[in-house]
C-alpha cells in the first residue's frame, strides 16, 4: 500500500479534535490535553475490567492505579472482579506502560498518552508522575449512557506548559486542619497541578512545630499548629499524587505571631500579640539582631529536614518599614552600612537567610519585593503586585526572567478577590505582549493560584478555591491556544460536580451554611438567592480589614454565596441574547422573573423564624419589584412615569451592597432596561 494511502486512511479515521471543535466533541476534559484525536467506539467499562502496570515498579503508581479504580468502581457503580493493579499481567483491559520513577522537581517528564478502542486502554509514559496526569484525564472521559458507562476511542498526546503549577494555601490566617489540605491535594491532582505552597506564618499564625523553639507554635498559634509528624504526613500524601510541598515562613514583616514568641527579635522594643484583625501590620523583624538569624536559621534547618523539595519561600512582602524607621539602633546600623532605603537594609536581611538556605541545600523563593541587584539569580521570584500597586501585571515576572531568575505569575489568581473565573482564566504567564527571548522565556516556570485565609474557614474554604482553580489549572497546563470561554464554563460545571467525588465541600457546604442561617427550615428560597448575589469583591467585605477578625463568623450568606452566581450569568446571557433576537429569550426572561418574584414570596416564611434573614429580605424584595417592573413592560401592560420613578429607587438599593454582598444582575438589569427604553416598548 503506498504511504500517500496510509495516511489519508489514518487521517480519515482519526479526527483532531480542537478546543474549538469542541461543540461535536463536547469531552469534559480539564485541562484540555494538547492533542486528542477521535476514534472509532467505545470501551465499554465492566466487571472484569483489570489493570497492569507494565515496566516500572512505583508504589506512587499503585496506589494511584488503586485509587483510580476506586473511583471509577465508584463512578459506574460496576462491581469490578478484582480491586487491584494485576500482580501477573493477564490480559488486562488497560496497560499502564512507564519508563522510570519521576521525580518532583522542576521540567521532570509529565507527558502522558492515551489510545483508548473499543477493546483496550493504553496509558503510556515516561514517568509515574506523568501516568497519574493520565489516569485523571481517563476518570473525566468517563460517560454514561442508558445501560452502561464507557470511554470513547480516543488517542489522546499531552504535556504540560508549564513546569510549576502551583497553589497557595493561606493557613496563618485560619488554620485548616489536615483533611482540609488533603482533600485540596486530591483536587489539585484532579487538574495537574502539582506544586502545594503551604503559607504557614503570618501576623495572625506561627503554625509549625518548632522542636528548638516551642515558644514559636506554642504562643505564636491559639496551639493550631501542624507537628513535625502531621507536615511529614502531608508532604508524602502530596508526593504520592506528584505535587510538590513548598513551604513559606513569611519575614521579616508578616511576624506579629513569631514576635509574640520572642518580642525580643522585634524592631521597636514592646511586646506583642498575634493578630487578629486583616491587614498590612508594622511588627518587623530586627535585622540588626544577630539572634533573629540564629532562630531563623534553627527554624530554617527544621524546615530542611522536614521538606525535601529544594525551594524554600522567605516571603518578604509587604515590609513597609515603619519599626525600622522609629529605631535609632536600627538607622544607625543603615547608616554605617551606607544602606539608602529600607529596601537596602531588607536586601541585607535576605541575602543573610539566603546564605543559610544555600548552607543546607536549600534554594530561596520570596514575593517580588526581594528582587534587588544583590539578588542571586538561584533565588526564584514570585510575582504578586499588579494595576493596583501602581504595576503592569506581571511586570516583575517578566523583568525577572530577563535578569536570569525563574520567576512564577500569581498577579491574576488572587482568588479570594472574588473575581469571576473568566476574570482569572484569561491571565496568561507568558502573553504574547512579553518580548522576551527563548532563554529568558524558559525562565518563566508557570503561577500559582493564591488562597489567602483572611475571610475563610473549614466550612468555606473549598468554595473560594474550586471549582474557579481548575480553569487557572487550564492556564498553566493547556496549549495557550486554549482560551474559549464559553467552552471552558461549560466544561466547568461538570469538573465542579466532579471533584465532590474527591470529598470537596464547596458544593454541598452551601446548604450546610443556608440550614444554619433557617436555622432547619427549607432552604430552597435562600439558595435561590445565592444564585444572583455574590460576597463583595476585592477585599470590600473587609472594610479596613476590621469588620472580620479572625474569630468573625464566617457562616454567614455572603458564606453561602460564590462567584459566578448561575442565575445572574443566565440572566445577563439572556438579555444579550433578547437585544438580538427578542422572540428567543422574552419567555425565559418572563420566567425569571416570574420565579424571582416567587422566590421572595417564600423567603417571606422565614421573616418570623431567624433574625439572620431580615437583610437578605431587603435584596430579596428589591428583585420581586424590579421582576413585576420588567414584567409589566415585556408584556406590554404600559409603564407609567412613576413606575420608571420607582425602577430608579429600585436599582439604587440593588447596587448597594447588603449583608456583605452584591445582586450581579444590576448591570444587566440596566441593559434591558435601556434596550427596552429605545425600542419604546
Ligand atoms: C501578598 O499578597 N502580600 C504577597
Amino acid at each position: 500500500m503506498k504511504k500517500i494511502y496510509w495516511i489519508a486512511l489514518i487521517l480519515g479515521t482519526m479526527q483532531l479534535v480542537t478546543a474549538q471543535t469542541t461543540d461535536q466533541y463536547s469531552y469534559n476534559l480539564m485541562p484540555w490535553p494538547k492533542e486528542i484525536h477521535q476514534g472509532a467506539g467505545n470501551y465499554v467499562i465492566k466487571e472484569d475490567f483489570t489493570l497492569f502496570i507494565q515496566n516500572v515498579s512505583s508504589q506512587r503508581l499503585h496506589n494511584g492505579a488503586t485509587r483510580f479504580l476506586r473511583r471509577l468502581s465508584g463512578r459506574t457503580g460496576v462491581f469490578f472482579e478484582e480491586g487491584f493493579p494485576q500482580k501477573v499481567k493477564s490480559a488486562p483491559s488497560f496497560i499502564i506502560e512507564v519508563e522510570r520513577e519521576g521525580s518532583l522537581q522542576n521540567f521532570d517528564d509529565e507527558s502522558y498518552s492515551l489510545q483508548i478502542t473499543d477493546k483496550t486502554i493504553y496509558l503510556k509514559s515516561i514517568t509515574d508522575i506523568g501516568a497519574l496526569r493520565g489516569l485523571e484525564t481517563l476518570l473525566q472521559l468517563v460517560t454514561p449512557s442508558a445501560n452502561y458507562f464507557y470511554i470513547p476511542a480516543l488517542n489522546i498526546e499531552d504535556a504540560p506548559r508549564f513546569p510549576w503549577r502551583g497553589l497557595m494555601i493561606d493557613v496563618a490566617r485560619h488554620y485548616q486542619p489536615l483533611d482540609v489540605l488533603k482533600r485540596n491535594l486530591d483536587a489539585m491532582a484532579a487538574v495537574k497541578l502539582n506544586v502545594f505552597h503551604w503559607h504557614l506564618t503570618d501576623d495572625q499564625g506561627f503554625r509549625l512545630e518548632s522542636k528548638r523553639h516551642p515558644k514559636l507554635h506554642e504562643l505564636g498559634s491559639d496551639g493550631e499548629y501542624y507537628t513535625h509528624e502531621e507536615i511529614k504526613e502531608i508532604i508524602q500524601y502530596a508526593a504520592e499524587r506528584g505535587i510538590r510541598v513548598i513551604p513559606e515562613i513569611d519575614v521579616p514583616g508578616h511576624a506579629s505571631a513569631l514576635l509574640t514568641a520572642y518580642p525580643e527579635l522585634g524592631s521597636k522594643k514592646d511586646t506583642y500579640t498575634i493578630e487578629r484583625y486583616a491587614g498590612i501590620f508594622d511588627p518587623t523583624l530586627d535585622p540588626t539582631n544577630e539572634k533573629t538569624y540564629q532562630i531563623l536559621e534553627d527554624v530554617f534547618t527544621e524546615i530542611a529536614e522536614l521538606f525535601p523539595d529544594p525551594y524554600v519561600h522567605i516571603g518578604g512582602d509587604e515590609n513597609e518599614g515603619k519599626h525600622w524607621d522609629e529605631n535609632p539602633e536600627i538607622m544607625a546600623f543603615k547608616k554605617k552600612h551606607g544602606f539608602q532605603s529600607n529596601h537596602d537594609l531588607q536586601t541585607h536581611f535576605n541575602l543573610r537567610l539566603q546564605k543559610i538556605l544555600e548552607k543546607l541545600g536549600k534554594r530561596l523563593v520570596g514575593w517580588e519585593e526581594i528582587m534587588t541587584p544583590q539578588m542571586p539569580t538561584t533565588a526564584l521570584i514570585h510575582s504578586w503586585r499588579g494595576v493596583e500597586e501602581g504595576l503592569q501585571p506581571g511586570e516583575s515576572l517578566a523583568k525577572a526572567a530577563q535578569k536570569g531568575h525563574y520567576s512564577i505569575l500569581s498577579t491574576g489568581y488572587y482568588i479570594d478577590r472574588m473575581h469571576d473565573v473568566n476574570n482569572h482564566y484569561l491571565v496568561d504567564p507568558l502573553p504574547k505582549s512579553f518580548s522576551l527571548t527563548k532563554e529568558e522565556q524558559k525562565k518563566i516556570l508557570g503561577g500559582e493560584v493564591t488562597m489567602w485565609g483572611e475571610l475563610v474557614t473549614p466550612l468555606t474554604i473549598d468554595s473560594r478555591i474550586w471549582p474557579r482553580t481548575a480553569a487557572i489549572a487550564e492556564r498553566f497546563w493547556s496549549p495557550a491556544t486554549v482560551t474559549d470561554i464559553q467552552h471552558m464554563r461549560k466544561r466547568l460545571t461538570m469538573i465542579s460536580f466532579r471533584l465532590e467525588e474527591l470529598g470537596l465541600t464547596h458544593l454541598k457546604n452551601q446548604n450546610v451554611i443556608l440550614r444554619n442561617i433557617s436555622n432547619g427550615y427549607q432552604t430552597d428560597a435562600l439558595q435561590k438567592l445565592t444564585k444572583v448575589c455574590q460576597p463583595l469583591q476585592k477585599y470590600s467585605r473587609n472594610k479596613g480589614g476590621t469588620e472580620y477578625k479572625s474569630y468573625s463568623p464566617f457562616t454567614l450568606f455572603a458564606d453561602a454565596c460564590t462567584t459566578d452566581a448561575p442565575d445572574a450569568y443566565q440572566f445577563s446571557q439572556l438579555v444579550d441574547t433578547f437585544i438580538t433576537e427578542a422572540e428567543v429569550a422574552q419567555k425565559p426572561l418572563e420566567s425569571m422573573f416570574h420565579q424571582w418574584i416567587a422566590n421572595h414570596e417564600e423567603l417571606l416564611v422565614l421573616k418570623g423564624e431567624t433574625p439572620l434573614v431580615s437583610e437578605l429580605l431587603e435584596l430579596s424584595s428589591a428583585l420581586k419589584n424590579v421582576s413585576a417592573f420588567f414584567l409589566k413592560i415585556l408584556k406590554q401592560e404600559g409603564v407609567s412615569k412613576a413606575d420608571a420613578n420607582d425602577f430608579a429607587s429600585l436599582m439604587n438599593i440593588i447596587k448597594e451592597p447588603r449583608a456583605d454582598v452584591e445582586i450581579v444582575t444590576y448591570d444587566a438589569f440596566m441593559k434591558l432596561f435601556e434596550h427596552l427604553k429605545k425600542s419604546e416598548l
